[in-house]
Order: C-alpha cells, then sequence, then structure tokens
C-alpha cells in the first residue's frame, strides 16, 4: 500500500497558488497509519538511536509513533512560548518573516544520538533550526526522517550540504 496515495493534496491552502499536503487522511486510516510508522521502523530498527525529535505540530504524531516502536524516549521541539522549562530557541526564516523554535535545555544529553522527526521537509528553514537547537544541546543527529519531501523546495539539499542524513518515505513537486 503506497502511503502517497493517501495523502490528501489542498489546492490553495494555506494561500492562492500553495498545493498543500495534508497528511491527515493518511492519518486517520488504520492501514496508511500503521503502514507509514512501519516504514519508518524498518528503516531505523538496527540503528543506534537514543532518542527521537519531533518538530511541531504533525512531528509529534509520527515522532511519538516511531519514538514508542523503536523503544526509545520521545523529546518535543516546540514553538516558542509553548514548553514550560528552561529552554534555548533558534529562529528561522519563513517566506515572509521569521519564527522560533525552542526545546528544553535538559530535553538532550551531550553526545546523544538523535533521530530527528517531521511530517514534511520543504525548504528546510525549520529542519535546519531544530538540527542547531539538538547540536547546541551536544546531540549528534544520525538522520532526519520525513514523511513527505518537496524535493523542488531545496530542503534535502541543504541538509545534506551540512552532511545530515535524510531519509523521506515519499516526494511531492
Ligand atoms: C510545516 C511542516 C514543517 C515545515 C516545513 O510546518 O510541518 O514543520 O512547515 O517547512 P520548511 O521546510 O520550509 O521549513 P508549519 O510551519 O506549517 O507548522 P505547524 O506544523 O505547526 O502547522
Ligand atoms: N503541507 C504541510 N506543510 C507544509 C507544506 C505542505 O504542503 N508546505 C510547507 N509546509
Amino acid at each position: 500500500m503506497p502511503i502517497k496515495s493517501r495523502i490528501r493534496t489542498v489546492p490553495h491552502y494555506p494561500k492562492q497558488g500553495i498545493m498543500f499536503r495534508d497528511i491527515t487522511t493518511l492519518l486517520k486510516d488504520a492501514v496508511g497509519f500503521r503502514v507509514m510508522v512501519n516504514d519508518l521502523v524498518n528503516h531505523y530498527t538496527g540503528m543506534k538511536i537514543d532518542k527521537v525529535a519531533g518538530i511541531e505540530a504533525r512531528g509529534f504524531i509520527i515522532g511519538a509513533a516511531l519514538a514508542y516502536q523503536l523503544g526509545v524516549g520521545f523529546v518535543p521541539i516546540r514553538k516558542k512560548g509553548k514548553l514550560p522549562a528552561e529552554t534555548v530557541g533558534q529562529e528561522y526564516e519563513l517566506e515572509y518573516g521569521t519564527d522560533k523554535i525552542e526545546i528544553h535545555v535538559d530535553a538532550i544529553g551531550r553526545g546523544e544520538k538523535i533521530l530527528l522527526v517531521d511530517d514534511l521537509i520543504a525548504t528546510g528553514g525549520t529542519a535546519e533550526a531544530a538540527v542547531k537547537l539538538i547540536e547546541t544541546m551536544g546531540g549528534k543527529i544520525v538522520e532526519c526522517a520525513f514523511v513527505i519531501d518537496l524535493p523542488d523546495l531545496g530542503g534535502r539539499k541543504r541538509l545534506e550540504k551540512l552532511r545530515h542524513k535524510v531519509f523521506a518515505l515519499s516526494e511531492f513537486e
């Protein structure tokens, strides 16, 4: 069952001209959800991973399921102001202006092997900011995993230039 067939495209969301790849149709499908998680589990089984770090919001759903199956802990990387304890933050570029993501300072220990997870990579700005946060904590990125890669937007190349490995279950134009 190709997971790609269960991802819905919503034209002109959140604005005119954007083809939004919507994973809610994949997640609501019991088989689709299971195949998605299993495909990731199969790829990462046997690799030395200490924790999964997921990016808000959809990276939480996928990252938590994957961490559970791999038998490792889960760390949330959240939009600014959402985490209750002491944090470090990293700004990143949006199409217009900037945003900031944060992680708890005690979330990752020096030398821990971290798998970064999000639903989708577009420009790679969000993932690059997350990578910086993890590395600031002394974490080592094992790989960056996504359900969807939009290769035309250059995010994979951007991470690979920084010598990070990228794994994606599907690609869309
Ligand atoms: C989307 C997506 C990634 C990011 C990818 O999240 O879930 O986190 O954009 O874009 P980039 O590669 O160009 O940085 P969004 O910013 O829409 O936040 P949300 O998950 O909280 O809705
Ligand atoms: N879907 C979900 N998140 C996104 C997309 C998309 O198509 N493009 C940029 N972020």
